[in-house]
């Protein structure tokens, strides 16, 4: 019984050690995706979302715990996810075709996009 309880006491010990050391591995892998002082502003909530590299603003929120309609998962077919630009239009570029598409069909105004279709962007200002 003491064998088997100072068993039980070492593999504790062991796998919190390795749980401890993936959870700081998992951090320093973040970190070094993150894009340094870069970050984008939902309003009205005035909330700063920090994003890492290559990462579509859908990505973002989703990170970051922003409820947002995205039936399709973010590969541009069901239009849900649509937000409203408000600062930075200009820094997105313009519509690609799928975006166009949905553009189009739902009477988009200039300033709406899809946020799975967009990259997130350095002081970009949008709602939901
Ligand atoms: S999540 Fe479906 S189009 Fe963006």
């Amino acid at each position: 019984m003491k064998i088997k309880n100072s068993l039980i006491a070492y593999n504790l010990r062991y796998t919190s050690k390795n749980f401890v050391f993936l959870k700081g591995l998992m951090f320093w892998f973040r970190k070094k995706k993150q894009v340094p002082n870069q970050y984008m502003v939902l309003r009205p909530q005035d909330k700063t979302l920090y994003f890492d590299k290559d990462q579509s603003i859908l990505e973002t929120c989703i990170e970051n715990q922003i409820e947002i309609d995205h039936s399709c998962g973010g590969n541009g077919s069901c239009g849900t996810c649509k937000i409203n630009i408000l600062k930075g239009l200009e820094l997105l570029g313009p519509r690609e075709d799928i975006e166009l598409e949905w553009a189009e069909e739902r009477s988009f105004k200039e300033s709406e996009r899809l946020a799975c279709q967009c990259p997130s962007t350095h002081k970009l200002e949008f709602e939901i």
